[in-house]
């Protein structure tokens, strides 16, 4: 793990305490990221990045690669699972990935999305519905969508020993409310709307608070406002952190990635040519080879 044992500046912690690089490019080795190390990142004015999981294997090429928060997001609905949207997603299915990514990975911080109408109806349901990703799948986190709706929740768990991670702006299960995936927080009365949802989450204990398609801007102002960590997608360079879908940054997703994405590679080409190639070695009799073959 990229801890190093470098003393901690007096602003980050008490003096001698381990310091956490949070990225560094490598997985190291030694204890999983904590909300408290998110904490130190954002006093210390250091930026990280995170991603979506769905699985083990690919969650542990990311954990490999340094990255210190993994989601394991309802955005599985769409990138993973095959639904059109988040809205369907099940519980059971989200801990069963959970799970998996948890297995996975030595050294992120794991955090799975609560999935649409598992924790909208009451706080006790949240406490229900959290206690169970945190038992079942063993994760480090929940993250649930909402802004001042949703503060009783966030105590609830919060008072529970459940971290989370509050989610506003853009929120995808609300989709069929919001109209469409359009950017929030435009005009003063939206961004009024957004700055106090961000205050509220973070006094009820949000150790994070995800800014969805929000104007640049706004994104901003809701970082140096707040003092927990704010990550951004869609909502400019200012956030504290960065998250993607992990299927958009690699270039699995068909079609046209969204214009807050970027395409750090073509997977999605490179899995077609080995599928192709593989494809016409079984019809040329080329595979299995002697050195694929048992005698
Ligand atoms: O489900 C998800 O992937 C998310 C991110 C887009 C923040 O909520």
């Amino acid at each position: 793990m990229s801890i190093t044992n470098e003393p901690v500046p007096s602003s980050a912690g008490s003096a001698g305490e381990p310091k956490l690089t949070l990225y560094n490019g490598s997985t190291g080795t030694g204890r999983r990221v904590t909300v408290r190390d998110l904490a130190l990142a954002k006093q210390r004015g250091e930026r990280w990045p995170m991603l979506t999981a769905y699985d083990a294997m690919t969650a542990g090429v990311f954990d490999e690669a340094g990255i210190p928060v993994l989601l394991v997001g309802d955005s599985a609905g769409d990138n993973h699972l095959g639904y059109s949207n988040t809205v369907p997603v099940t519980v059971e299915e989200l801990i069963t990935l959970s799970g998996a990514v948890v297995r996975g990975t030595r050294r992120a911080l794991i955090v799975s999305d609560l999935p649409f109408g598992s924790y909208q109806s009451s706080p006790r349901q949240a406490l229900e519905t959290g206690t169970r990703f945190m038992k079942e799948a063993g994760v480090g986190a929940v993250k649930l969508e909402g802004g001042r709706r949703v503060v009783h929740q966030v105590e609830a768990l919060v008072q529970a020993g459940i971290p989370v991670m509050a989610h506003i702006g853009l929120t995808p299960q609300s989709v069929n409310v919001l109209g469409g995936y359009r950017v929030q927080g435009r005009g003063e009365e939206e961004a009024e709307r957004l700055l106090a949802d961000a205050k509220a989450l973070e006094a009820a204990g949000a150790f994070a608070v995800v800014l969805e398609l929000v104007p640049a801007e706004l994104a901003e102002q809701v970082t140096e406002l707040l003092h927990v960590p704010t990550v951004g997608i869609g909502a400019g360079a200012g956030c504290d952190a960065q998250v993607q879908v992990w299927t958009d940054m690699a270039g699995m997703t068909p079609g046209n990635a969204p214009k807050h994405a970027k395409k750090y590679a073509d997977l999605r080409a490179v899995l077609t040519g080995a599928a192709r190639e593989f494809a016409a070695d079984v019809v040329a009799g080329a595979f299995p080879a002697p050195e694929n073959s048992f005698h």
